[in-house]
């Protein structure tokens, strides 16, 4: 293929740069549940779980006997440390019912050193050492859930800072409480039918580039732009910004959402470009899914671990297969010009396409929902988690402090670093030493 056609494509770059600068925008707090819940989560200061997490005070397990009030006194209390993630209840306090009983969930901080105070709970972003309640009482666990890339608190990357904590939901699988799969709502989800490819061209003929990159970051560990720089640039061609049609849609806010008009807009690309904010394994977000959903080719980089979780082995382009910016963008140009080749990668969608089984699987297994009315979500599902593990390490303290010969005493459970898994940062193109000081 002579390099001057590639040239075109790469000229056509439909490049969309919302760089904000500045720190969590104020904005988030004003929009309330709904759509907004799925705003990224560094763009607020606020946890926001999906409208579906209204279901508080209700059982979370249908068919849970309601164990009488006067066991109240005995139920150990969870004790929410991190602010920001609640109320979720009204008032204080709140009892729930889980599979092996019941626990109360409090973040009421006068109960730190009640003897039923089992474990302290705090969300990732908002966890800083110096604040954390110390001296660490030795009945207490502590539990971590940090869904979101270390991008928001590295101290959680590093071993001592893990290691801290006891009970973890993260994105990785091999956490205590996984949600590699946050992102995704179902394999349905997946199986979308794509816009038909004639629409595709014709928005091609209305001046649309084969390629999309949206993006609302900049300067971020995983060192995107500057490979999204170096795959235009190589051609010495101008990087083209493309404006979201709307203001609307150009509001930060609205990008990371299941918008409509946002979807239909994104729809009429046949590939994206995915770069996650930062690269650990099972790290992947709506950046990978959405596409993927939308029917265009994610041209991704992100979780090294990614293909374990793709409906088959023919459905994402990852850049890091690619030995240059170069040779990546002749690719991108082959696929955009064969129909046949391109389809290929859509054929996910095509019933029984989904061949993955550890990804069906793992989408069975899961408890909670994505924007599920009828199940949990991932907060109140990892709550109850933390409230059966404490229950049970309960009775075998108790067991043990009966009769220490017929009962030992419960194994410590601690977090290993593979529950934040996040190799070093490395440049997006290039070596490190050749990074010039100012970048
Ligand atoms: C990947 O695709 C090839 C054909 O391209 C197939 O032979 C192989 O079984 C596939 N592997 C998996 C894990 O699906
Ligand atoms: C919790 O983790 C700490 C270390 O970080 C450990 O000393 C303690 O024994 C653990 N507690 C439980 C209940 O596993």
């Amino acid at each position: 293929m002579a390099a001057g056609h590639v040239g075109a494509v790469l000229a056509a770059l439909g490049v969309l740069t919302v760089c904000e600068a500045g720190g969590p925008g104020p904005a988030a707090e004003d929009e309330a549940g709904g759509e907004a819940a799925w705003a990224e989560p560094w763009d607020g200061t606020v946890f926001r779980p999906p409208s579906a997490l209204g279901a508080v005070g209700v059982s979370r397990r249908p068919g849970t006997p309601q164990p009488g009030q006067e066991e109240a006194v005995d139920l150990p209390v969870l004790l929410w440390w991190s602010p920001g993630l609640f109320p979720h209840f009204p008032g204080d306090s709140e009892r729930i019912e889980c599979a092996r009983g019941a626990c109360v969930a409090s973040r009421d901080r006068r109960v730190r050193a009640d003897s039923r105070t089992r474990a302290l709970l705090f969300y990732g972003t908002d966890f800083r050492a110096s604040e954390a309640p110390l001296p660490r009482l030795a009945h207490q666990s502590w539990a971590l859930l940090h869904e979101e890339s270390p991008l928001n608190n590295f101290l959680l990357s590093h071993g001592p800072g893990i290691r801290l904590f006891n009970l973890t939901a993260t994105f990785s699988r091999h956490s205590d409480y996984p949600l590699p799969l946050q992102w995704l709502p179902g394999a349905a989800y997946l199986r979308r039918p794509a816009t038909p490819l004639q629409e595709r061209a014709e928005w091609r003929r209305l001046g649309y580039a084969p390629v999309l990159y949206l993006q609302s970051h900049c300067d971020v560990p995983a060192d995107r732009d500057r490979y999204v720089r170096e795959l235009v640039d190589s051609y010495g061609k101008c990087l083209q910004n493309k404006e979201l049609p709307t203001a609307r849609l150009q509001d930060t806010a609205t990008a990371t959402t299941e918008d409509p008009e946002l979807l239909a807009f994104l729809s009429r690309y046949k590939f994206h470009l995915a770069l996650e904010n930062a690269i650990c394994n099972d790290y992947m977000t709506e950046k990978l899914w959405r596409p993927m959903h939308l029917g265009a080719v994610p041209v991704y980089r992100g979780s090294p671990s990614v293909r374990d979780w793709m409906p088959n082995n023919h459905s994402i382009i990852l850049i890091d297969d690619f030995e240059s910016p170069q040779k990546l963008a002749e690719f991108i140009d082959f696929l955009d010009k064969n129909d046949e080749a391109y389809m290929k990668y859509l054929a996910y969608k095509q019933p029984g396409g989904i061949t993955n089984q550890f990804l069906l699987e793992s989408l069975k297994q899961r408890e909670w929902g994505v924007n599920d009315p009828l199940l949990p979500n991932y907060l109140n599902g990892f709550e109850c988690f933390v409230c059966d593990r404490e229950l049970a390490r309960w009775d075998a303290e108790k067991a043990h402090a009966a009769s220490p010969g017929d009962s030992p005493a419960p194994e410590p459970h601690i977090a290993q670093p593979s529950h934040m898994d996040c190799p070093a940062p490395t440049p997006g193109y290039g070596d490190a030493a050749e990074i010039p000081e100012n970048d």
